[in-house]
């Protein structure tokens, strides 16, 4: 069959299965087709990244794999999509041992060291030009995966390079490497598959923002994450991670009689080859070429490219294209000779704690914070960086006075990677904590099972002042003029001392401050005004309760009409929310029944606030579902510019280039995304020119 008619083939099976969810038996075979379809929409979503079905359709037909296989365990296979999860807690990960010893990269850095290795290469091969296959270098954790007669039985971490330990149950978590895949269909007994397992970038912002929301000091980049999600010793707690692995290596191979080498003679046939058997390869990335001139400009456009992408790469991997050839250059006892890294710059930095000082948050926690030298990390300049807390300092063994590297990977807030104490000259002094507030001046109180130092002096004025500035803030009731400066300006002078206050401002007083003329002063009351409307969501993340991120705020505001009808959750009922767990529902019951904060919500009731849930507007525009997405160099606008633009015309922007998006805008030296889009009929590929004419027309 071919790949069209297989799709829609299981399409249609899926559309019957839900239908007929009462008649189905659970038949051996029945059981085995069921299994067939989830493995068919795990791949969509999880190896292609563009699934056909819903995330409640795929539940439903889950549950009811689990419930036949329940009814029947004699049918269930170790391969099933149900045996992922249930490995449970791990004792340890035994130390095991590659088939193949795991070599690392001949780094570059610039275009003289890529010609230089060409060179090389050519030298060897005596050839001319010598084909090249160009792909991202991952920046995750390296893994191996060994399987045998189709069945996934080992995946071990990259160790010493021959030596690994053995986290099978982890890598059993991650939906995108499939636990059997058909490989005795190439006449293969047992292969040894490379590649690396990562965070994108979404997920781990989403799981830093977890870990601030607890007053954990947050990761400094997506491979440490990912690393350390490989080594949790509970399964559940990795399948949350939502990691990702991606294969772009075999190492070894095993084969019956009649394995046929013809089909793969190339690297990118390999790719291609571990793509069609589920596995995530960059197969969609992968571009090859002819001689090292086209190589340099390859890797120039996808390091543009490199913020645009989902997930952190450190570089590119310029590999010979020719299997053979490759086996002919052979290896150094380091790294093979027929690959190298091209690695971009660099996202690290080094620079010098200078002094710490002590910042009181709104929920009273008492955070460090360091000042160093500024240094040029990332596209930013980095003069001040959170040091979280005392184990933080302690763990990282941080000296007022020491050299520090520090990390900014993506958009991500900087971080200290570590301190650098081998340079230290012996004048270092150790980072003393308050024992009382810097601002109120009450003596500090830790919770035992917390990590922060907090003020619990709820009227301390530094707190009050940052719930008003967190309420102000984008991501809350956004009141754009508002802006943090100026709340600490009206704070000071004492237009504003609480939250509601904010809707009482007096103008004419306003009208006294230096800066504020009739324009300005017109701005914000019109913020202030429209703000009133925010979406219910955002109101309720704006009141600032412990360990409510924007995303909870969302759960939170779709099982309600009105805010008030929070206070009748109990801690029970509020566990059973997606993504609440015990400290959260805690702390929301906690802030419900605490009248202070009931007459706060009923204050700004009366002020105009909106208190109730609307159906969202659908706005009305040219664009009206539409979906976008824009890549390389616009000429007339920002990109953030262009994406409001379809926003306010009813468009949608999308995050990667699937079968569900309408238009490609491409500007100067577009990249990857313009490959995957013109392999995917359906999507009309437009210049800036023609998206601004949809505007006018
Ligand atoms: S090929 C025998 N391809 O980078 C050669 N490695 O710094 C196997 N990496 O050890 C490596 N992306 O862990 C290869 N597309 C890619 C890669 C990649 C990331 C990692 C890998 C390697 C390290 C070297």
């Amino acid at each position: 069959m071919h790949l069209k008619e297989t799709i829609q083939d299981t399409q249609k099976q899926t559309s019957n299965w839900l239908k007929g969810a009462e008649e189905n038996k659970p038949t051996a075979k029945n059981i085995e087709a069921l299994r067939n379809i989830l493995r068919f929409h795990e791949h969509r979503y999880y190896v292609a990244n563009d699934p056909l079905i819903s995330d409640f359709e795929y539940d439903q037909l889950y549950k009811m794999l689990e419930k036949f296989e329940k009814e029947n365990p004699a049918l269930v296979t170790k391969d099933s999509p149900t045996q992922r999860v249930g490995a449970g807690l791990i004792k340890d990960f035994p130390k095991t041992q590659h088939l193949v010893p795991m070599l690392s990269l001949e780094n570059s850095y610039n275009e003289a060291d890529l010609i230089d290795w060409d060179r090389k290469v050519k030298e060897l091969s005596t050839l001319e030009n010598v084909e090249y296959s160009i792909e991202p270098k991952f920046d995750g954790a390296s893994i191996s995966l060994v399987y045998e007669n189709d069945f996934l039985v080992r995946g071990i971490t990259r160790g010493d390079g021959e030596i690994g330990d053995d986290i099978t149950p982890n890598i059993q978590q991650i939906k995108s490497i499939p636990l059997s895949a058909a490989f005795s269909k190439h006449h293969i007994q047992q292969i040894e598959i490379r590649g690396e397992v990562l965070l994108n970038k979404n997920n781990f912002k989403k799981y830093n923002e977890t870990l601030i929301e607890e007053g954990l000091p947050p990761l400094a980049n997506p491979r440490n994450a990912a690393a350390g999600s490989l080594r949790i010793k509970d399964t559940s707690i990795v399948a949350k991670r939502n990691l990702e692995g991606f294969l772009y290596h075999v190492s070894f191979v095993t084969t019956t009689g009649n394995y046929n080498k013809e089909i793969v003679h190339t690297h990118s046939d390999m790719l291609k080859l571990l793509w069609e058997l589920g596995f995530r390869s960059p197969q969609k990335e992968m571009k090859v070429v002819k001689g090292i001139e086209d190589v340099i400009k390859v890797v120039h456009e996808f390091e543009k490219e490199r913020d645009n992408l989902p997930y952190e790469i450190d570089g590119m991997v310029i590999k010979v294209n020719d299997l053979a050839l490759q086996e002919k250059l052979g290896m150094t006892s380091h790294h093979p000779r027929w690959a190298i890294a091209f690695k971009f710059k660099a996202r690290q930095a080094t620079s010098k704690l200078l002094s710490v000082h002590f910042q009181v948050g709104r929920t009273g926690a008492v955070t460090p914070v360091a000042k160093i030298q500024p240094v040029h990390v990332g596209g930013v300049t980095v003069s001040s960086i959170s040091i979280h807390n005392e184990d933080y300092i302690k763990e990282k063994d941080l000296q007022l006075g020491d050299s520090i590297l520090i990390e900014r990977s993506g958009d991500v807030i900087p971080q200290i990677v570590k301190s650098l104490p081998d340079l230290r000259n012996g004048t270092e002094q150790p980072i003393i904590f308050p024992t009382k507030c810097p601002e109120c001046d009450q003596a500090l109180f830790k919770p035992e099972d917390e990590a922060v130092w907090r003020c619990i002096n709820i009227n301390c004025k530094a707190q009050v002042l940052e719930r008003i500035i967190h309420f102000v803030s984008k991501d809350a009731m956004d009141i754009r003029s508002f802006g943090e400066a100026n709340v600490r300006k009206f704070f000071e002078v004492g237009l504003i001392n609480s939250i509601p206050s904010i809707y009482e401002l007096d103008i004419t007083a306003l009208k006294k401050i230096e800066g504020f003329g009739e324009k300005s002063i017109a701005n914000l009351q019109q913020a202030i005004e429209q703000s009133k409307n925010q979406p219910l969501h955002r109101l309720i993340y704006a009141l600032g309760i412990r360990y409510v991120g924007e995303t909870t705020a969302k759960t939170l505001a779709q099982k309600i009409k009105n805010i008030f009808e929070l206070q009748d959750y109990t801690e029970e009922s509020l566990k059973n929310l997606d993504d609440v767990g015990v400290k959260v529902a805690g702390s929301i019951f906690q802030f419900f029944q605490n009248k202070d904060n009931i007459d706060l919500l009923k204050k700004l009731d009366t002020l105009g606030v909106k208190m109730q849930n609307t159906t969202p507007v659908i706005i009305e525009g040219n664009l009206t579902g539409k979906t976008f997405v824009f890549t390389g160099t616009l000429s007339r606008l920002k990109r953030s510019e262009a994406e409001e633009m379809v926003e306010k015309n009813g468009g949608k922007i999308l995050t990667g280039v699937s079968s569900k998006l309408h238009y490609l805008v491409i500007g100067e030296e577009a990249g990857s995304k313009l490959e995957k889009a013109k392999k995917i009929p359906g999507i009309q590929i437009i210049s800036e020119e023609d998206f601004l004419k949809m505007l006018s027309t």
